[in-house]
């Protein structure tokens, strides 16, 4: 992909992240210093996107294991201060088990921690390499899956929220599997929900698609039903925050509502997502933590009030689909489908 601003840079011992907030009009560099700045870019969504916010995690550890004289202790409250940041998205806690669990290695092989940040900068840089080919894989997963559907020709897509390189890493999950089917001439549209109230789909999505000139409308949430009654769309492709044994996923608020209108016109609504996005501890979604994310995000539009003064606005920023209504769920390892914990466990090799 040409003129990318990668949404994450390591720079001389700082932590680069395009503010996201600012997208598409501005592109404007935080830079993180310190435990401290990592956690409010990961809280305030500077950096967003359920992987981008691990491998976020991975790099705000790097610049912790900086300090002097730390204990395993300390690295572990470190880990868990930054977890608390944002509690849907699993890749986060996972990411973060797997630095803890480098800091220990590294003291039982060096009996200090002066290596620590080193190596957790090598495993960020391996995390980011290793997405960029379990994305391309997901993505050649889903072309065929969909030619095996409906034969090789273009397709009319939809996806919600952002799931493209700004969220997951070179190339993208939902998003990697439309550029892939772009570069192989087989977009005939997209349709871009625009995902109120963050608006994830218009600023991001759409920002994402024109730099690479994949033809594409931004929808609003209420045209679900209007576009699938209307056959304009042939297949859904969304992201994951967090997947459960069996197979319920949570994903940005909006996605339940599309898997439903999707199951009632017939139109297949798969979830792409690496198998760090999955929760093998959790047996259903009425587990999942749903972040609740403040109700200005409703009631101001660009710093301006558009509700009456006095009322209030519930924000959950996730909701959880029921596996009933996914067609397939994509991850590095194969297609899951249908979508039970017994496939589950079985494509993922999970016990
Ligand atoms: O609140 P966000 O923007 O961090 O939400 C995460 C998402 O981008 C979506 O839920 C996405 O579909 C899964 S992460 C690629």
């Amino acid at each position: 992909m040409k003129n990318l601003i990668k949404p994450l840079e390591w720079r001389n011992g700082v932590l680069e992240l395009l503010d996201q907030r600012k997208l598409p009009l501005e592109e404007v560099i935080v830079e993180c210093h310190n435990l401290e700045d990592a956690f409010n870019s990961i809280k305030d969504m500077v950096v967003r996107g359920a992987p981008l916010i691990g491998y976020t995690g991975i790099f705000g550890m790097a610049l912790y294991a900086k300090s002097e004289n730390l204990s395993i202790e300390e690295i572990s409250k470190a880990a868990d201060y930054l977890n608390s940041a944002r509690p849907t998205a699993v890749n986060l806690g996972y990411e973060l088990g797997r630095c803890v669990e480098m800091a220990k290695e590294c003291y039982e092989e060096t009996g200090s921690f002066s290596s620590l940040e080193e190596k957790l900068v090598s495993f960020g840089f391996a995390q980011l390499e290793q997405i960029h080919k379990d994305n391309l894989e997901m993505a050649k997963i889903a072309k065929a899956d969909l030619e095996s559907k409906f034969g090789k020709r273009k397709y009319r897509i939809m996806t919600l929220c952002n799931t493209g390189y700004l969220a997951c890493g070179p190339m993208g999950t939902a998003l990697g599997v439309i550029s892939h089917l772009a570069s192989n001439d087989q977009i005939e549209h997209v349709y871009a929900s625009e995902t109120r109230p963050y608006m994830q789909g218009i600023r991001l999505t759409s920002y994402e698609l024109k730099k690479q000139n994949i033809p594409h409308d931004v929808v609003v949430e209420g045209s679900f039903s209007y576009l699938m009654k209307n056959k304009l769309i042939d297949a859904i492709f969304i992201g994951a925050d967090r997947i459960v044994k069996n197979g319920d996923t949570a994903n940005k608020i909006g996605s339940s509502t599309l898997s439903i209108v999707a199951k009632h016109y017939g139109v297949p609504f798969y979830v792409v997502a690496p198998t760090s996005s999955f929760d093998f501890d959790a047996d259903t979604g009425s587990s999942i933590p749903i972040e609740m994310r403040d109700q200005d995000e409703i009631l101001f539009c660009k710093g301006m009030r558009i509700a009456p003064e006095g009322a209030s606005a519930l924000n959950p920023s996730f909701d959880v689909t029921d596996a009933a209504f996914i067609e397939g769920i994509i991850c590095e390892k194969g297609l899951i489908s249908p979508v039970s914990t017994n496939e589950l466990l079985r494509v993922t090799g999970r016990s």
